[in-house]
């Protein structure tokens, strides 16, 4: 751990241990009772369990299998040939695991293509706010959510928690490519590959110490709550701040941004009785499961830092400073003083007034006198960031882990 990660956790752990929130000692977990109606849902019906008690029942025994036999480097090797939606799974694999991903691979049947092309032409048009939205917002957010950030600290990626986030961001971008769900796409391999890995990691997280003693009480990691409340740190998030920067989104727009991430949901194993149908059922069940538990962990601030260098390596002439204060405009000062990001005084105020302006300007809807110079330093370090996190995410391949992160 390097000097600034180790004092950031020890500035975080001495103030959460101070109030007795740390580790062994801290509550379950601040979650409301579960009253989200399935009504609400894709499904439009459901039994209406808590999701924090289911888990991916179909995929969970199969890794657990896969993993307890040893097969899981020769599973890997022979899943990197597979990219494209359109490719036949490769020979070889475990008959259980090989039933399995030929189910899964399914696209659900309420897919609505004409929705995803909108979806599409929606990310081609607002890029640059959709890439800063998750690089910096939903990323960031995602250090504040206690339930990722240790599965993520003690799983086998958290020994690289940089290639890890990497990982982890691609998903955000490739979600916007225009062949996502196509034939020659490759979302379909992405879930896939997601949903086994998550299944693995429930397999193994528990056997960890680390994870085991900060879990706050749950035994087996990611359920499908807490599948959810990513989904919201992701797409819920993004939608809400396009609205608050007044970026002009047609229906059709956003009607295909929701049912790319639907159908996203579904492909990562979860039940559509809990995938909202609506941007107003998504809102309201955001409200109950992400917005409680936003908090302040260790682990989560190492994370902070590890994203934080990244956008700080790229050099997109984004500097420290500038993606504090963007960041905090971003995510909100609830979340940014979770983890710990500094405050502004020169970068916050400019920011606040010029981004609005900027965004009007860019969307045709004020003359270009109105927009203040210093905007346009914002403007081109955060174009810059978009596109090279973009290229940076390109050269990923997912792995199943056959261990957590080695103590
Ligand atoms: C792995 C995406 C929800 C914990 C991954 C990977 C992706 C991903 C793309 C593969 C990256 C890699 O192999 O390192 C997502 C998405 C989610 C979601 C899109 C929801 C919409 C969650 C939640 C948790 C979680 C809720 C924990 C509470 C993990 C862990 C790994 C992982 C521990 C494996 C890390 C490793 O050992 O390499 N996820 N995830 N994920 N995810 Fe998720």
């Amino acid at each position: 751990m390097d000097e600034l990660s180790r004092r950031r956790m020890l500035i975080t752990g001495g103030a959460l241990g101070a109030l007795g929130l740390l580790g062994a000692a801290s509550p379950a977990q601040a979650r409301s009772l579960w009253t989200w109606a399935p009504s609400g849902s894709v499904a439009g019906a459901g039994a209406g369990l808590d999701p924090d008690w289911v888990w991916d029942e179909e995929a969970d025994p199969v890794l657990a299998a896969v993993i307890d036999r040893g097969d899981v480097p020769r599973v890997n090797e022979l899943l990197r040939q597979w990219t494209r939606n359109d490719q036949p799974l490769p020979d070889g694999l475990p008959r259980d695991l090989r039933d399995f991903m030929e189910k899964a691979r399914q696209l659900p049947s309420w897919t609505d293509k004409r929705k995803l092309e909108a979806a599409a032409r929606f990310t081609t048009k607002k890029g640059i706010y959709t890439g800063a939205l998750y690089g910096l917002g939903s990323g960031l957010m995602s250090t504040a959510i206690p339930r990722e950030a240790r599965a993520v600290y003690y799983s086998k990626g958290g020994a690289d928690m940089k290639d890890r986030i990497a990982k982890t961001a691609q998903l955000g971008y490739d979600i916007g490519a225009l062949d996502a769900y196509q034939p020659q796409g490759s979302m379909v391999v992405t879930t896939v590959k997601t949903r086994l890995v998550h299944a693995a990691v429930r397999h193994l997280l528990p056997k960890s110490p680390g994870w085991s003693r900060t879990s706050g009480g749950q035994k087996i990691p990611i359920s499908q709550a807490d599948v959810m409340v990513t989904w919201h740190s992701l797409a819920t998030f993004v939608m809400r701040k396009l609205k608050d920067w007044r970026v002009p989104v047609s229906s059709a727009e956003s009607d295909g941004y929701l049912h790319v991430w639907q159908v996203t949901a579904h492909m990562l194993g979860v039940l559509d009785e809990y995938i909202p149908a609506s941007w107003d059922e998504a809102n309201a069940q955001s409200k109950q499961v992400l917005d409680p538990i936003l908090a302040s962990t260790p682990e989560g601030a190492e994370l902070t830092d590890v994203l934080l260098d990244i956008v700080a390596e790229l050099d997109a002439g984004l500097t420290r400073p500038l993606i504090n204060a963007f960041s905090r405009y971003t995510v909100g000062d609830r979340v940014g003083d979770c983890i710990g990001l500094d405050k502004e005084p020169f970068w916050q105020p400019l920011i606040s007034a010029a981004w609005p302006l900027l965004v009007a300007f860019r969307e045709g809807l004020i003359p270009l006198p109105l927009v203040p110079e210093a905007a346009w330093t914002v403007e081109e370090a955060i174009r810059r960031f978009v596109l090279l996190f973009l290229a940076e995410g390109r050269r990923i391949e997912l792995t199943i882990p056959d261990t957590n992160r080695p103590s």
